[in-house]
Formats: structure tokens, C-alpha cells, sequence
């Protein structure tokens, strides 16, 4: 069964790059900037990983011909990461030749635990073929973090850190709230000190305060790092950082296969259920 698109729209702005288009240019007017992710996960056959960089180029082209300010994320399981890692891999570097051509972005976003390892050695792969065209996601919560967190650093990757937003068992992940708050102030320090411009991607205000008081305190410009927070969630809070010079920006999601990424949203707070149900019965 298929669930109307209308539950999703507060956190997903369109089933297609036209309907997500004028809401990206209003961010953009407001000096926030984008990066847009055609949604799907877990491709399994060949024809459908290609038609995704197909898209995916398309995606980067659109960008570049509607000259917004947005760079694009993306998932190693919609480019064939579960066929094969090699083929994935290739996939990946079609893109990133393009991206490098127009001179844009590439992120790629972090999946659950059974694909970390894999995606960030393809990552480094990429890092030392197209350098400042791509990006990773480094997950607060994971033990591992602690290791990978370093080695990223050393090479000067460019890396989103979030807590992290998949069911993950307690040998691999932190459980509790305040110990994944510790860990991400940990790896955001590794970070502010050590990359040259990391993304600081959550909604929750005991991180953000800290990162704005941290970063004062050491001197560390406000044009050194950004905020990024997801689309649906605080706009208002990103206005006022883009307003108070704080480089903001918003991760916008589109596209007709929505539901895991909507699931996850309503999975990790309960206040998200309530946003759902009242645009319901918004006229
Ligand atoms: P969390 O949901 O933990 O809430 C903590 C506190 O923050 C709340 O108690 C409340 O006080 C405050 N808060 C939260 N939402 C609020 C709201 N809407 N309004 C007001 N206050 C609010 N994950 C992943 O595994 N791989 C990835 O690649 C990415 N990519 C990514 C990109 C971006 C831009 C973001 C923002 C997040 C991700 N994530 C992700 C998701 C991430 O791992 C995490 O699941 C969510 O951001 C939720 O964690 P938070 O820290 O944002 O707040």
C-alpha cells in the first residue's frame, strides 16, 4: 500500500526536483543554503543503481543550470553498495567527476552499521581522487567513532558529524542521550581543531549553544564551520544563525520514495508525530 504524500510533506519538500525547487530558492534567499537528497536506499539490481546516478547527475546538473546555492547527498545503497562494492565504487566516481567538472559537492550520507566500514573506505577512496568535491557523515553514537574520528581528521576530510539516526545494538553504539552528547562535543572539538570546515548537523540546542560557546572561546570563526539541520525541523533557528553570520544549511529531501527516511523521522521524536498529524488538518 502506498501512503499518500501528504503525510511526508512537512519533512520532505516534493516528489520531484520541480516541487522542491521554489522552496529551495526561498531558503536560498534567506541566505541558507541547500543540500538536496533524491531519496531511496537499498537499491539491489543494476538497472536501477544506474538510472539513480543517472539522476543523480541530473540532479547536480539542475543545480548548477538553476545556479542554487546546494550541494547534493547521496547513498552508497542507491548506487549498488549491496550488489557490489567495486561497481558502487565506479558509480560513485561517475558522479564525482561531474560534480568536480561543475565545481560541486557530493556527501555521503552514513547508513546503519553494516555498511560504515565499507562506506568510508570508498570515501577515502574518492577524498584522494576528487579531494574537495566529496564529502562524509561521521555518527556520534557509534564506538568506532572514536578511532575513525582521528583518521578522518588527519587526512582533513570534510565531515558532517550527527548522532546518528539508525537502531544500532548496544557492543556497537551509545544508548544513552547525555553519553552521545559527550561523544559528539568529543569528535566536534576533533574536528574544529583539526578540518578545515565541519558541519555541525543536529536540532538539539544543548549541542548548538555549546558549539557556539566552544567555538568563541577558541577563537574559531564563524566562517570555519556550519550549522545544518533538516528540512521541516527549526527554520526559524537557521534564519537567525544566517542572520547572526552563522554559515546554515538545510537538508532537504525529494523525491516519490520517502517512507523509510519519513519513518526515521517519526521514530526519533515524538513531537515529529504530532507535526505529521496537524498538517493533516491544515487546510
Ligand atoms: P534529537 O532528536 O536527539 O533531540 C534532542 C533535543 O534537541 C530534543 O530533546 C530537543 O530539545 C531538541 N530538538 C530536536 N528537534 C527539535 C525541533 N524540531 N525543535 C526544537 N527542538 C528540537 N543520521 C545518520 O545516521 N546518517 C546521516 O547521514 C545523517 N545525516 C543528517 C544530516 C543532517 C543535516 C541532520 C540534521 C541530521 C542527520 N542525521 C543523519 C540524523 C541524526 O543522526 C539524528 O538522528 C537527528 O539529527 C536527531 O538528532 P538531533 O541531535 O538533531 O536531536
Amino acid at each position: 500500500m502506498k501512503l499518500p504524500f501528504v503525510l511526508a510533506k512537512r519533512f520532505v519538500a516534493g516528489e520531484s526536483f520541480d516541487q522542491a525547487l521554489p522552496k529551495v530558492k526561498t531558503l536560498n534567499r534567506k541566505e541558507i543554503k541547500i543540500t538536496l537528497d533524491l531519496l531511496g536506499e537499498n537499491v539491489e539490481d543494476r538497472q536501477t543503481a544506474d538510472e539513480t546516478v543517472e539522476n543523480y547527475i541530473q540532479l547536480l546538473n539542475d543545480i548548477d543550470e538553476s545556479e542554487l546555492d546546494s550541494t547534493i547527498s547521496i547513498k552508497l545503497t542507491m548506487m549498488g553498495l549491496d550488489i557490489d562494492r567495486n561497481y558502487c565504487r565506479d558509480n560513485l566516481f561517475r558522479l564525482l567527476d561531474v560534480a568536480r567538472e561543475n565545481d560541486q559537492f557530493v556527501r555521503i550520507d552514513m547508513e546503519g552499521s553494516d555498511y560504515t566500514q565499507q562506506t568510508i573506505d570508498i570515501f577515502r577512496e574518492a577524498f584522494q581522487e576528487y579531494g574537495k568535491h566529496v564529502g562524509i557523515v561521521i555518527q556520534a553514537y557509534l564506538h568506532r567513532t572514536k578511532e575513525d574520528i582521528n583518521q578522518l581528521a588527519e587526512i582533513g576530510a570534510d565531515v558532517r558529524l550527527c548522532k546518528g539516526a539508525y537502531k544500532e545494538p548496544k557492543d556497537i553504539a551509545l544508548q544513552n542521550m547525555d553519553d552521545i552528547r559527550e561523544a559528539f562535543k568529543e569528535y566536534a572539538k576533533v574536528l574544529l581543531h583539526n578540518t578545515p570546515y565541519p558541519r555541525i548537523a543536529t536540532h538539539d540546542d544543548e549541542l548548538i549553544d555549546w558549539t557556539q560557546k566552544y567555538t568563541r572561546e577558541h577563537d574559531i570563526g564563524k566562517s570555519r564551520f556550519e550549522f545544518q539541520m533538516l528540512y521541516g525541523l527549526r527554520q526559524e533557528t537557521m534564519e537567525e544563525f544566517a542572520a547572526n553570520g552563522y554559515n546554515a544549511r538545510i537538508y532537504v529531501p525529494f523525491g516519490t520514495m520517502w517512507f523509510p527516511y519519513f519513518k526515521r523521522r517519526l521514530m526519533e521524536r515524538k513531537e515529529n508525530i504530532w507535526f505529521v498529524l496537524s498538517t493533516l488538518f491544515q487546510k
